[in-house]
């Protein structure tokens, strides 16, 4: 009993120190647009509500927003917007664009005291936004030869596209920006670099723009993943020291996913290049917990779970620098969640997405690059809510759902970008990341009929030389230094997953 007043009393202390402490911050003077609301909009809203961006109206002037004003306070009171979805505390990240409870307060006191414009004199100028290219002007700017048309309806479509390239000689690739030109139908796009020119055979061989699929039936060995756009992304620079080597002339892959929404809408991509001549002096090396995002988890959800959860960890062979994290999954996901255990014991948050949203994929950079000791285990899950209470869920009532490409289906992972500290530890890492594969996907007991099952026989086949069904310490060994490759010729290796 006594405890229970207690609690009463505790929360009645706290929410009328909360009541206080709104009290004192409230602004004492009229606040108005042009003082006091328009610096947080030109910061935090303009550069994507304003023409030629994602979002669907803009936010650029008093008109525009005293509009929808009371709009604007829930939906930042909410904090749907601007679209953030990383828990606080959680990771500090340089592209984190939430905004403050100060200033959700201040737009609230805005709406309440009538939305009211204020003097002219006070109101600053708009921020310039550099021609549609966030980066500034890129140094090759290539597009899509022909646009590709995505239908009004009709399943999700994955299709890879192929633009040649021509560079100076000698130059590296310092960042990348990428424009749809049919934003509201481009869910994301991956992009890859083929010197060999294999997925331009591929291309030739099917009719229109680009080919299908998500993978690249054996051509996956000379084409390599350099990162990708997705909804609400806002592009960058690698991080220092990070550099990719260009030949003169190679094809730049593009596999974009197309949502359609009920209207035609013809897709012709723009890329933008930003180069440089500094060589790189450091690598990067990208590693997705679970690999292949979850294919080899056999993820399958059974209809009303609320929290069906898949995990992977990773041990860090060498010191590491993490730049940064992204997380893919698709509709019924609703949170997904990095830590990191250092050897000691403490353990780290690494990210920590408590409301997935679809929309949003997201990279999420930290301000500064975080050390991690070798022997360090990073744990990453992945849950899932396929319950009718889920209102992302694409299907009422619930229905079962698996691993598939259809952004229906489901899949999951999270990329945790990290940099070896030394040089000479680059090799030990891929190693390490290989070996996450090979492991998942011999103890993975999914598809055992299909094509994983027939690739984790052969795999034992061919490394088994004891003959006792499975792999030993030292056959494991071999097959990893072998699985890169083998895995690539296989055609099991999906784009762009690492
Ligand atoms: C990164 C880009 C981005 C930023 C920053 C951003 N928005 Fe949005 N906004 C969008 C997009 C895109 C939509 C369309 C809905 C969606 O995709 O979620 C949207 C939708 C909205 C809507 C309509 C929501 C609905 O349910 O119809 C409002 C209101 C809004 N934004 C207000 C704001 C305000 C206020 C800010 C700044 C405090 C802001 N937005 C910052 C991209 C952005």
């Amino acid at each position: 009993m006594f405890r229970h007043t207690y609690a009463v009393a505790t929360i009645v202390m706290l929410t009328y120190a909360g009541i206080v402490l709104a009290e004192t911050r409230a602004t004492p003077e009229p606040v108005t647009f042009n003082k006091h609301i328009a610096p947080i909009i030109f910061e935090s809203c303009a550069h994507c509500h304003r023409p030629g961006e994602a979002a669907p109206f803009n936010l650029l002037n008093y008109t525009d927003v005293k509009q929808r004003a009371k709009f604007v306070a829930e939906i930042t009171e909410s904090r749907v917007m601007p679209p953030w979805h990383a828990k606080q505390g959680y990771g500090d990240f340089a592209n984190d664009r939430s905004i403050s409870d100060e200033k959700i307060a201040l737009i609230r006191q805005w709406v309440d005291q009538g939305a009211v414009e204020g003097d002219p004199a006070d109101l600053p100028s708009l921020p310039t936004f550099v021609d549609g290219w966030q980066l500034g002007r890129p140094d090759v700017v290539v597009q899509m030869a022909e646009a590709f048309t995505v239908p009004a309806s009709g399943p999700d479509i994955y299709r890879n596209f192929v633009v040649p390239v021509t560079v100076p000689e000698g130059k590296y690739l310092k960042a990348i920006e990428f424009r749809p030109s049919a934003r509201s139908v481009t869910h994301h796009s991956l992009f890859a670099i083929d010197t060999e020119g294999e997925c331009r055979k591929l291309d030739e061989q099917q009719p229109g723009p680009g080919f299908s699929g998500m993978g690249f039936r054996g051509a996956r060995q000379n084409v390599q993943g350099i990162g990708g756009w997705a909804v609400g992304g806002t592009p960058k620079a690698f991080p220092d020291g990070i550099a990719i080597p260009l030949p003169p002339t190679f094809d730049l892959i593009l596999q974009s996913h197309f949502h359609p929404t009920g209207k035609e809408e013809q897709e012709q991509s723009v890329v933008g290049l930003f180069l440089t001549d500094t060589p790189p002096t450091r690598k990067m090396v990208p590693v997705q917990l679970p690999v292949f995002f979850g294919a080899i988890k056999g993820i399958d959800i059974p209809a009303g779970e609320k929290d069906y959860t898949i995990t992977e960890s990773f041990k860090l062979p060498v010191d590491v620098n993490v730049t940064g994290l992204s997380g893919h999954a698709h509709y019924i996901c609703s949170q997904m969640k990095a830590t990191a255990t250092l050897p000691n014991g403490t353990e780290i948050p690494l990210l920590w997405i408590d409301n997935w949203n679809f929309a949003w994929q997201e990279e999420y950079r930290y301000k500064k690059e975080l050390p991690l000791p070798a022997g360090t285990v990073i744990n990453a899950s992945i849950h899932y809510d396929n319950s009718a209470e889920n209102p992302s869920n694409p299907n009422d009532p619930p229905q079962r759902i698996a691993w598939g490409r259809e952004s229906t289906d489901e899949m999951g992972s999270i990329t945790v970008m990290m940099i070896p500290q030394s040089r000479s530890d680059e090799a030990a890492l891929e190693k390490a990341r290989r070996s996450l594969t090979l492991r998942s996907l011999l103890e993975s007991k999914s598809n055992p009929g299909g094509r994983r099952g027939a690739m984790r026989e052969r795999i034992i086949q061919r490394f088994d030389d004891d003959k006792d069904g499975k792999l030993n310490e030292e056959e494991m060994e071999r097959a990893t230094d072998a699985v890169g490759s083998f895995l690539g010729r296989a055609g099991f290796s999906q784009f762009g997953e690492q």
